[in-house]
């Protein structure tokens, strides 16, 4: 693992190498409180590691208590040594000062050439530095939200770990995602909240507006083309949903061209085979 995040960092570095940028252009590292690691070697081994170890670096719970770094990981690698803009919906720490914008500094190294905002409804605007930017405001604001594209650019990724409220998440997705690249990538965690009611979820894991149940329709609208429905308007996530990848609280879907033509009229109302149920 270790031999694999290296070389990982080296690609990085390469790749920054190559695209002519200095080392200024790295984000900045301090040096090891207990000055055991030099700033320089801190910096080498932050750039070669992986998620989950840049995770439990910076304290972030994306790994611990949930399981999301790999997934991200595998979701995210190929944009690695890209810039682009990253915006996370909730930056964390609540009023813990130490613990504020845990996961912004790992993406912040994970991404060495990204920009990274973040957007919290509490004050984290003193988190601004470099290349991070924070924000003050509500995940469910057009206002701020249009304002964040406008001033950072539309975001390649966008990741949702704010209120975890059903009605915010969805509402965030439904502003945000006509707003997003081709080839974005925009997540969800913690969609367990549509299950609990404490959260505005719901008892009834089939029940109406909860964030799975965006997700499912999500899911449906993939394969919308198919639908024997005469009257049927494909909506704007039937047509720019390319794949929803589901995990364990975690959701991530890629934004891409979904229109690649039907094949129902040669084949879906003629049935070959057995229509009898399977026995046993
Ligand atoms: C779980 S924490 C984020 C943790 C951080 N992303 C990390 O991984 O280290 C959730 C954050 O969302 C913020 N939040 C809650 N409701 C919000 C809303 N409606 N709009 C924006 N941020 C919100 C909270 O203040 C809190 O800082």
């Amino acid at each position: 693992m270790r031999t694999t995040a290296r070389r990982a960092g080296e690609a990085v570095r390469n790749a920054a190498r190559k695209a002519g940028r200095t080392p200024q252009d790295q984000p900045t590292v301090a040096a090891d409180p207990s000055g055991e690691e030099s700033r320089a070697a801190r910096r080498e081994r932050l750039l070669a590691s992986n998620l989950t170890e840049l995770a439990v670096e910076f304290g972030t719970d994306k790994w611990g208590i949930h399981r999301y770094t790999p997934h991200y990981e595998r979701h995210l690698q190929h944009l690695r040594g890209e810039e682009f803009t990253l915006l996370e919906l909730g930056i964390g720490g609540y009023r813990k000062r130490r613990r504020s914008g845990a996961s912004m500094k790992m993406w912040r190294w994970f991404f060495p050439h990204a920009t990274i905002v973040g957007l919290d409804i509490e004050d984290k605007t003193w988190l601004t530095k470099g290349h991070i930017h924070a924000y003050l405001g509500d995940q469910t604001d057009p206002e701020i939200l249009q304002r964040i594209i406008d001033e950072q650019g539309a975001p390649m990724v966008v990741v949702d770990d704010g209120s975890h409220i059903p009605a915010h998440v969805r509402e965030s997705f439904r502003i945000l995602f006509p707003l997003l690249p081709d080839g974005a990538i925009y997540c969800i965690e913690d969609t367990q909240t549509s299950y609990w009611p404490a959260w505005g979820g719901q008892l009834d894991p089939q029940a109406r507006g909860t964030s799975m149940d965006l997700v499912k329709d999500l899911v449906d609208g993939l394969n919308h083309e198919e639908f024997l429905l005469d009257d049927y308007q494909p909506t704007y996530t039937d047509q720019w949903v390319r794949a929803v990848h589901c995990y364990h609280n975690l959701v991530i879907i890629e934004k891409g061209d979904n229109r690649e033509g039907t094949n129902r009229d040669h084949s879906a109302h003629t049935f070959h085979g057995s229509s009898e149920l399977p026995r046993g």
